[in-house]
């Protein structure tokens, strides 16, 4: 049986440090506060101009190098990400022409902090199917250009990074072993950014009324997060017949330490087996999966034959799981 395996993986974080008491200057939060609601410390701001496609380009320069490959041995790129460049062209294809890619197809794919593992959902049904061959997924996000810097309850979350990851089939007894989506547009309102499209256009009011800028529920978010996770991890078991003491190393979407200690708590995986770096990037989006999942490969924590739990949940509300054999 042909499947999707992660063979390289790559990721790249801006030098720009914000921390929590730089915040303390900007709106009237505190160090203590941050750090016991969500254990963020500190997270990466772009302050050069850089956008998505640029993170995107050097964090797929780190995996492709790590993989021995030139970019025209890719077939396909996507892009996972809610602060591309432009509405349209697609980041991807911005990523594409930086990377000098010119044998692949390339598209953007929404679905907000979920977007990574709907990514290896889309990339490892294309391998199987043996319509694509080797493909670049990246989640690359400059959240900080759409986070209203007036709005403590979401300005203190957020931060921008890029992790990339290229997938190609293996007939061996390892890589995606399952991935599974799940959306609810019901609870559409819960996150969102207003402004830019076709309902809010930009225009004067719309800037006036700050819609260009992220909006949260972040109480409701906190419920239903909890909840979903733990139910798409345990279907993720349940259809791969693994029992959650074989993980070893659950990588949960960096969004608030409460979260992923209590999804954790409720899959009885003790937080040894969690990978944790939201206090050094905060919420990286789409991004914060490969990143993630780099820093836990490039230290040591992800071994050949380990199970390895992947797990978001984000705007749309949209959620996910991906169980992997490395
Ligand atoms: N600093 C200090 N106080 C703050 C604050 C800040 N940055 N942000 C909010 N507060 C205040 C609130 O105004 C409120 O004050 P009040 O009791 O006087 O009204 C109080 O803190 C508690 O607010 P609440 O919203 O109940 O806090 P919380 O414990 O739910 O934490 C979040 C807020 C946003 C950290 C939390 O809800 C969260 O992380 N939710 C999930 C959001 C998320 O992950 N979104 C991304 C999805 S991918």
């Amino acid at each position: 049986m042909l499947r999707g395996r992660i063979i390289s993986t790559g990721s790249f974080l801006p030098e720009n440090v914000v921390t929590n008491y730089d915040l303390e200057r900007i709106v009237e939060t505190s160090d203590d506060w941050i750090t016991e609601r969500t254990g963020i410390k500190e997270r990466r701001v772009v302050n050069n101009g850089q956008t998505a496609s640029d993170l995107a380009y050097e964090a797929s320069r780190i995996a492709l190098k790590r993989a021995g490959l030139k970019p025209r041995d890719i077939d396909l790129i996507i892009v996972a990400t809610v602060s591309g460049d432009m509405p349209f062209p697609s980041t991807a294809c911005f990523l594409q022409k930086k990377l000098g890619a010119k044998n692949a197809a390339a598209f953007d794919l929404n679905a907000a902090c979920s977007g990574f593992i709907y990514g290896l959902h889309v990339a490892s049904g294309l391998i199987k199917s043996r319509m694509h061959k080797r493909i670049l997924l990246v989640g690359s996000e400059v959240i900080s250009k759409f986070t209203d810097w007036q709005d403590r309850t979401t300005c203190i979350l957020f931060g921008d990074g890029a992790g990339a990851v290229i997938i190609e089939g293996t007939q061996e007894k390892r890589g995606i072993y399952s991935t599974h989506i799940d959306s609810d547009g019901n609870l559409s309102e819960l996150i969102t950014l207003p402004g830019g499209g076709s309902m809010h256009p930009p225009s004067a009011d719309s800037i006036a009324n700050r819609l260009h800028f992220i909006k949260m529920n972040g109480n409701e978010t906190f419920k239903v997060a909890v909840r979903t996770l733990t139910e798409i991890a345990h279907r993720t078991l349940e259809a791969n017949n693994i029992e959650a003491s074989r993980i070893s190393l659950l990588i949960p979407h960096q969004a608030n330490i409460r979260i992923i200690q209590a999804t954790a708590k409720r899959l009885n995986l003790p937080i040894e087996k969690v990978f944790i770096n939201i206090h050094k990037y905060g919420n990286t989006s789409a991004a914060s999966i490969p990143i993630a999942l780099d820093e836990a490969f490039q230290t040591g924590r992800i071994k050949d034959g380990d199970y390895i739990l992947l797990e978001a949940f984000g705007g749309g509300l949209t959620w996910a799981s991906s169980l992997i054999r490395w």
